[in-house]
């Protein structure tokens, strides 16, 4: 069974649709064991509670120094034992020690193709105003290992979204979210939680599923 932390930032709506796929059994060998967010308002807490699950709050305020809050963070976080990290609309700079202590354990979903859109100061609407702005007819969502850059690590999935004529930041946002990341991040899950995903040399290799006998 794969045990899993998420953390998260605001309306969860990526921690519900893992949560929404773990019950109806899309992913498999898998349970949420916490969810920890850096804003005491993110009503992603509300959705974890609301299904019995462990939810806190860390925040960088809460400490003088971010070391301190650094340090705290990842002792709670190894306190829950957990196999796989999710950040799920996490908007909190991890500290480089929990990069190194949990490699290829943290995945992170992100709101463009990369290498599309993203980086520093791409998150949110941002990165779809950026999208729009650009012109692009192709946009939508990445699931990657995170490593020490931003949104540079191994790619493990990704899930393509059309732009429409008259897209606001908004609407793209929206569909980018139903159509993409709703889907890959649960389906990426899935996948680490069955053993399916490997890291070599900075690629990602997935087991592919046997074809279905002919029958
Ligand atoms: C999503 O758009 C995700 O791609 C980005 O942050 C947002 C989080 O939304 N990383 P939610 O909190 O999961 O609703």
């Amino acid at each position: 069974m794969l045990k899993l932390a998420v953390l998260v930032s605001g309306g969860g709506t990526n921690l519900q649709a893992l949560i929404d796929a773990i019950d109806k059994g899309a992913v498999t060998n898998a349970e949420i064991s916490v969810v920890i967010s850096n804003n005491p308002n993110a009503y992603a807490l509300e959705r974890a509670k609301d299904h019995g699950i462990e939810a806190l709050c860390i925040s960088p305020k809460q400490f003088g120094a971010r070391e301190e809050f650094n340090r705290a963070f990842l002792e709670t976080l190894n306190s829950y034992q957990v196999d796989l990290v999710v950040l799920a609309g996490f908007l909190v700079v991890l500290p480089e020690s929990m990069i190194k202590e949990y490699e290829n354990r943290i995945i992170n979903i992100h709101p463009s193709l990369i290498p599309s859109f993203c980086g520093t100061g791409y998150y949110g609407l941002k990165v779809h105003e950026k999208a729009l702005e650009r012109g692009v007819k192709i946009t939508g969502a990445t699931v990657h290992f995170v490593d020490e850059g931003t949104d540079t690590g191994p790619i493990i999935l990704q899930k393509a979204v059309e732009v429409r004529q008259g897209d606001t930041p908004e609407m793209l946002q929206r569909r980018v979210m139903e159509q993409a990341e709703w889907v890959i991040l649960p389906e990426a899950v899935n996948l680490i939680a069955n053993g399916k995903v490997s890291v070599s040399e900075g690629k990602v290799f997935i087991q592919e599923q046997p074809a279905a006998k002919e029958l």
